[in-house]
């Protein structure tokens, strides 16, 4: 019965890791999925996560019931805090609904198929270029997607003009995603005063912001700095939604540990839309995994641990940002062609390199070097040693 089922395409990002995989080259070097990587190249867990995990595992009274639908209430608090700000309005007037997901993508298609059950509006502007996973997770969801300009090719940052255009012209009540800090793929943020005037268009077309929180503190490796834009949005009293995701920055990946906060009106609205969010929730995986948020709700919630996370976090944000600086120092030293100073200016785990499909072929051909084929490196998965090789490759891939 299945023998007409077509053999689907890997996925554009994860199946980079699976083309890597099967490659024997010992000189190989995967720069596809954004995951960080240490000096040596290897998956790092957090020491604090790993003092969490035995403190979880010494307390005899922990037991493996299911959680609630809406997930741990600790967890979901602290992950609020966290992104909100400690001193938040909205939190202290009980207006924000939060429930434990499965990381951001998980809290991006809860979020949207509640938008799509319960808000007015099924249109959702996404900014092009985006991660590409976006789309997929809300045309399932039953939204139709458009997109806003947000990147200008020429300049190798933002297209501020097209994004405000765009965005003006989007009908009245539309859905806008935007990426919290860190933009994926293209490391282009807006400054604090661009944000400010996406904010007073959005708010003043009835807009409703969705925010994929993917890189909080990983941007400028400061936790306050990175929920920047969100906290503008939640401080004018308006509503928004917020997914949040603790892969790249607690270094949780596979626990698969996010949250969604929808931000209301009034605590009275905020509870009913948490009691319908539940209803979404519950047919689809009926209540989330109870470990990951374990070890979020112990870090964030003992000032030590919450510290020591601080500095780790800080310490994977300086490296990455340190190997920008080394792959220009070094493709200014071999004296490849081209302007590079996008890559020390774009911020996060990623790199816009501007390479097109074409050379990212030839550089996993000849070099064994695995992108994305729009040409985005993820930073975090260099290393001193590896910098020479890739600039070879660019060299190579640019001056063929
Ligand atoms: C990425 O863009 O590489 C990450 O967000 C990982 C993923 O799931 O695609």
């Amino acid at each position: 019965v299945f023998s007409n089922v077509d053999r689907a395409p890997e996925d554009p990002i994860l199946g980079v890791t699976v083309a890597y995989n099967n490659d024997p080259s010992p000189a190989k070097l995967n720069l596809g999925v954004g995951a960080y990587r240490t000096e040596e190249g290897k998956p790092l867990v957090l020491d604090v996560v790993r003092r969490a995990e035995q403190q979880l595992v010494n307390d005899p009274s922990r037991v493996k019931e299911y959680i609630p639908i809406a997930g741990l209430a600790d967890f979901n608090k602290l992950s609020a805090k966290l992104i909100l700000g400690a001193d938040s309005p909205a939190i202290q007037e009980s207006r924000v609904a939060t429930i434990q997901c499965l990381s951001g993508t998980g809290s991006l298609r809860v979020g949207a198929e509640f938008l799509k059950k319960h808000y007015h509006q099924s249109v959702i502007f996404i900014p092009k270029p985006t991660w590409g996973n976006h789309p997929k997770v809300f045309n399932l969801a039953g939204l139709s997607v458009e997109y806003y300009r947000y990147y200008d090719p020429a300049t190798r940052g933002l297209d501020f003009q097209g994004l405000l255009e765009d965005l003006g012209a989007a009908p009245s009540g539309a859905i806008v995603l935007l990426h919290a800090c860190a933009h994926n793929p293209t490391g282009v943020d807006p400054t604090p005063e661009e944000w400010e005037q996406i904010r007073q268009l959005i708010r003043s077309k009835s807009l409703l912001p969705f925010f994929d929180s993917a890189y909080q503190g990983f941007a400028s490796g400061s936790l306050d700095t990175d929920a920047h834009s969100v906290r503008t949005f939640v401080a004018d009293g308006g509503e928004c939604l917020i997914a949040q995701s603790y892969a790249k920055n607690m270094g949780l990946y596979g626990e698969r540990v996010g949250a969604l906060s929808i931000v209301c009106k009034s605590a009275d609205v905020a509870s009913k839309v948490e009691s319908q969010v539940k209803l979404v929730v519950r047919p689809m995986y009926s209540s989330p995994p109870i470990h990951g948020a374990s070890i979020v709700a112990t870090i964030l919630k003992n000032s030590d641990m919450y510290n020591d996370w601080t500095i780790e976090l800080k310490g994977m944000a300086d490296r990455i940002i340190s190997m920008r600086q080394q792959l220009f120092d070094a493709l200014k030293a071999k004296g490849t062609p081209g302007d590079w100073s996008h890559i020390i200016k774009q911020i996060g785990m990623f790199t816009f390199t501007g390479l097109n499909k074409e050379q990212v072929v030839f550089m996993t051909k000849e070099y064994h070097i695995y992108m994305t084929s729009d040409g985005r490196i993820s930073m975090a998965g260099l290393s001193t040693k590896t910098v020479p090789h890739l600039v070879e490759a660019i060299h190579a891939a640019v001056t063929r």
